[in-house]
């Protein structure tokens, strides 16, 4: 088994460049099955998870090739047939063939999909934006069948606002007939990078990134080029990384206003940072303020940097408090900071964190990719080595991490262990 082993304590220093945004890049690459003809996708990232994706382009007979940090690929000889679950289950996102499949060809066939043990994600939000477009799903051992004879624009209210249920009715909707209106819209940066993408293609979307978006059908989409957004996790990864051992450690290709809550709550804490039009500088301090935090969809603090800002929050003076409203199961990486000296309690989905606590090196697990990452920056600040097993969800979402973190003065490898 590949273990991550991480001496701790070192001072991180230097630049580190944020790669291309997963989740918006995990939603792009099914999204070029939309185009009639070859669609270029700038900086996506290396990681596990677009490359699961394209194996299932290149599976449907997409011709998808690899240039440095982009994607080209050519839709034309693209056949609508079954994923297989094994495809299909490695990832959340496989779910974004659902509705780029129904919406070019009326007809899918697929699987419940996989992603990180977080809670239960049902997925009845984006099968209520395909029935209220005209769909009709059968549902039998896990699998989805999907037929449309037409798809018609429609009045969609979300009964929370889903990234995946937006997007994958925002992309069955740019197809259909007349017009779709999604209320209840999520915001996420990752969805107006979406609607971008369909819109150079000719798509009609407008309102993305706000609480409603309107959508006019279109009877074809042509090839195009975009370019994938910053990530936002990563980012904030790296700039909680640099507010625990950091010595003007520069987070460079950033979208500051994508981490805006991320850092009004680090200026609350007391972090040292400069915030330029790109880029960030941020310091240690060796005395931070307890803070409050609870997750939400954006412009909230994000849910995916609730785990990553625990390690943080262990580092403070007093109590902080963390709510976890959106998923019900993201506190795996608990158990595992508090053998590493964390002293954190929870009740229903807050945890409290009395701090400060050293953290000492461990073995101990990447139950799920943000717990990892988690992990990953408990063992930058503990003292000794930390030994994370389980290593792969880590790789699914953070490109290089090995690479970057060893740059920026890190002592991280990753070593073959029974
Ligand atoms: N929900 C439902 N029904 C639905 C859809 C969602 O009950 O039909 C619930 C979910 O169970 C969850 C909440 O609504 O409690 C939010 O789910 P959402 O649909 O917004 O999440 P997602 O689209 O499945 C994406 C990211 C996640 C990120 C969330 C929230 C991708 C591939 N995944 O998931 O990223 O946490 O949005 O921002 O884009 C990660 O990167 O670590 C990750 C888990």
């Amino acid at each position: 088994m590949k273990v991550l082993k991480i001496n701790g304590g070192k001072t991180l220093s230097g630049t580190v460049r944020i790669s291309g945004s997963k989740n918006a890049s995990v939603a792009l690459i099914p999204a070029a099955i939309l185009a009639d003809d070859e669609v270029t996708i700038c900086n996506v990232p290396e990681i596990t998870d677009t490359d699961a994706l394209t194996e299932i382009l290149k599976y449907l007979g997409a011709d998808v090739k690899r240039a440095s940090e982009s994607i080209l690929i050519d839709p034309k000889p693209i056949v609508n047939k079954e994923i297989p679950e094994e495809m299909s289950n490695k990832l959340r996102a496989s779910y974004y063939f659902m509705a780029v499949l129904l919406a070019k060809f009326k007809h899918v066939e697929m699987y419940f999909p996989g992603g990180c043990a977080i809670g239960a994600r049902p997925i009845d939000q984006t099968l209520k934006g395909f029935e209220a477009l005209g769909a009709k799903i059968k549902e039998e051992n896990n699998k989805y069948t999907i037929d449309a004879d037409e798809l018609t624009g429609s009045h969609v209210y979300l009964d929370m606002p889903s990234v995946g249920a937006t997007i994958n009715t925002m992309l069955v909707a740019v197809k259909a007939k007349g017009e779709t209106i999604i209320e209840n819209a999520a915001k996420e940066p990752e969805i107006v990078n979406v609607a971008t993408f369909l819109n150079n293609m000719g798509a009609k979307i407008t309102g993305a990134g706000t609480s409603e978006i309107r959508i006019k059908g279109v009877e074809s989409l042509k090839g195009c080029y975009t370019e994938v957004i910053p990530d936002r996790i990563e980012s904030g990864t790296y700039i909680i990384a640099g507010a625990l051992m950091g010595n003007y450690l520069k987070i460079d290709n950033i979208i500051p206003e994508h981490v805006e809550t991320l850092i009004l709550k680090l200026k609350e804490m007391g972090v040292d940072m400069e915030v330029g039009a790109d880029y960030i500088y941020v310091s240690k301090k060796d005395r931070m303020k307890p803070v409050h935090i609870k997750t939400l969809g954006y412009p909230g603090f994000p849910t995916d940097l609730q785990q990553p800002i625990t390690t943080l929050l262990t580092q403070c003076d007093g109590e902080s408090v963390l709510q976890e409203t959106v998923y019900e199961n993201r506190f795996k990486n608990v158990p595992y900071l508090n053998s590493m000296g964390a002293n954190i309690s929870q009740k229903q989905d807050t945890i409290m964190i009395k701090g400060k606590t050293k953290l000492h090196g461990k073995t101990v697990e990447a139950t799920d990719l943000r717990a990892g990452a988690c992990l990953v920056l408990a063992g930058l600040v503990a003292d000794g080595t930390t030994t994370i097993r389980n290593i792969g969800p880590v790789l699914r979402g953070y490109e290089n991490i090995i690479e970057k973190l060893n740059e920026i003065g890190a002592d991280v490898k990753i070593v073959e262990e029974e």
